[in-house]
């Protein structure tokens, strides 16, 4: 019988969670909720239910349940992970959960992924530059789908921002640009339509804010919930700095 069973069957957990609201001035705190473990429960589920039943006020974000939105981050036991993707059954009973450091913090497991995502994007400029903007069929056009294949692989990105929050680096040194940002300069390097060149490119990303100041700590693809070659593309973007001898 698994640890901390009762009669049921079903274990009994222990929701440890990191409550906090800096509106209403609530400093962070932990708080026990406990609940009967259910067939298939994720902490999706699971904290639904404490919402439900135990307490409405609790703050978390959710919006397609299934590993799409990139919206329920937390840190699952210390780690950075997606709760709608997570089975209470692979965890130990007594749960920890926080909201993920790095971003803005708008309540208990709720954080503002969205402000530091468009800060991001703005300073790097993660949108295909080209000069025939205004010609939709000349963005449209086919490209071959070995290429089509490499960006959609690097598109899969749901910013979460599980990489943000594992990364030793993005704690010491905000304006680093992170795993996501590289890889993303690493997607619109590839894009045939987006007419920036390497230098353009090198400019965004060509110090310890970019490229230089990952310390390749290599969290962001442990945590990664798509599994996304996130150390193969920095390692693939600082080799092709040095050989430019920018
Ligand atoms: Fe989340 Fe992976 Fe995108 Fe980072 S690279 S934001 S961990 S999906
Ligand atoms: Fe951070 Fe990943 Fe580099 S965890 S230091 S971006 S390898
Ligand atoms: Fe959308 Fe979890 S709710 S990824």
């Amino acid at each position: 019988m698994k640890k901390n069973a009762v009669s049921s069957g079903h274990r009994a957990l222990t929701l440890r969670i990191l409550r906090s609201s800096p509106t209403e001035g609530v400093a962070p705190h932990w708080q026990d909720f406990h609940l009967e473990e259910a067939e298939g429960m994720t902490l999706f589920i699971a904290l639904n239910e404490v919402r439900e039943t135990l307490d409405p006020a609790l703050q978390f974000d959710f919006v397609c349940r299934a590993g799409i939105c990139g919206s329920c981050g937390m840190l699952i036991n210390g780690k950075p992970g997606l709760a709608c993707r997570s089975l209470t059954r692979d965890l130990d009973p007594l749960i920890t959960l926080a909201p993920l450091p790095v971003f803005e913090l708008i309540g208990d497991l709720s954080v503002n992924t969205g402000k530091w995502m468009r800060g991001t994007a703005e300073r790097l400029e993660t949108w295909v530059h080209s000069s025939q903007e205004a010609d939709l069929t000349a963005l449209e056009a086919p490209m071959e789908p070995e290429l089509a294949e490499a960006i959609y692989e690097l598109d899969r990105c749901i910013e979460c921002g599980c990489c943000v929050a594992g990364c030793g680096t993005l704690r010491m040194r905000e304006e680093f640009v992170g795993a996501i940002g590289l890889n993303k300069i690493a997607r619109f390097r590839l894009d045939p339509r987006d007419e920036r060149s390497d230098d353009d490119f090198y400019q965004l990303i060509g110090d310890d804010t970019g490229v230089f100041g990952c310390m390749s700590l290599l969290a962001c693809q442990d945590v990664c919930p798509k599994g996304l070659p996130l150390q193969t593309q920095i390692a693939f973007l600082r080799r092709k700095m040095v050989a430019s001898g920018l």
